[in-house]
C-alpha cells in the first residue's frame, strides 16, 4: 500500500511520531509531509492517508494544521474517494477540550465525504506513555482494516 501520513504539530511531537508510524509500517511505500504543504483539494485519493494531530490552545488545531483544516471548511472538497484514518495528540489535562483538534479535523474530513477507516487513535501525554507505543499498534490495527 502506498500511505501518506499528514502531521499537524505546533511543538513537533505529532511530526516525529508521524515519522516514527512511516518507519514503522513495514512493507508500504510511505511519505510523510507537513499539513502546511498540502493542499487538501488535491489530495492522492490512490493513496491511504493517516493524519497525525495534536491540539494547542484551547481545543484548537496546531499552527501547521490550520490552513489546511480552514480551505477543507471553504472549499469542501469531494473526497469520497479518499480513505484515511486519524491519530489525535492531546492531553487529558484539558478535560474539556481532550483532543478536540483531531475531532475537527476528523469531522471536516468525514463532512467532505472521505472515508474513515477505523476508530480514531488517541494518545493522553498526560498517561506516562510513550505517543509510539501507543500509536504503532492503533497503526498495524488500521492497516490490517484498509
Ligand atoms: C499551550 C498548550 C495548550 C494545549 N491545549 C490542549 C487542549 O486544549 N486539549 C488537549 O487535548 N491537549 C492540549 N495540549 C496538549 C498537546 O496537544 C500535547 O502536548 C501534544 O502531545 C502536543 O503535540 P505537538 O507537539 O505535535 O503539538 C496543549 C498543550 C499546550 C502546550
Amino acid at each position: 500500500m502506498n500511505i501518506h501520513f499528514l502531521y499537524g504539530t505546533e511543538t513537533g511531537t505529532a511530526e516525529m511520531l508521524a515519522e516514527d508510524m512511516a518507519t514503522g509500517a513495514n512493507g508500504h511505500e510511505t511519505q510523510v509531509s507537513d499539513m502546511d504543504d498540502v493542499d487538501p483539494t488535491a489530495l492522492d485519493a490512490s493513496q491511504f492517508h493517516v493524519l497525525v494531530c495534536s491540539t494547542f490552545g484551547t481545543g484548537e488545531l496546531p499552527s501547521t494544521a490550520e490552513a489546511f483544516f480552514d480551505k477543507l471548511k471553504s472549499a469542501k472538497p469531494d473526497l469520497s474517494e479518499l480513505k484515511f484514518g486519524i491519530f489525535g495528540l492531546g492531553d487529558r489535562t484539558f478535560s474539556e477540550t481532550f483532543n478536540h483538534g483531531s475531532e475537527s479535523l476528523m469531522n471536516e474530513m468525514i463532512a467532505c465525504k472521505a472515508q474513515m477507516v477505523g476508530e480514531r487513535g488517541i494518545y493522553d501525554a498526560s498517561g506516562g506513555d510513550m505517543p509510539e507505543d501507543i500509536a504503532l499498534p492503533w497503526l498495524e490495527d488500521l492497516l490490517a482494516k484498509v
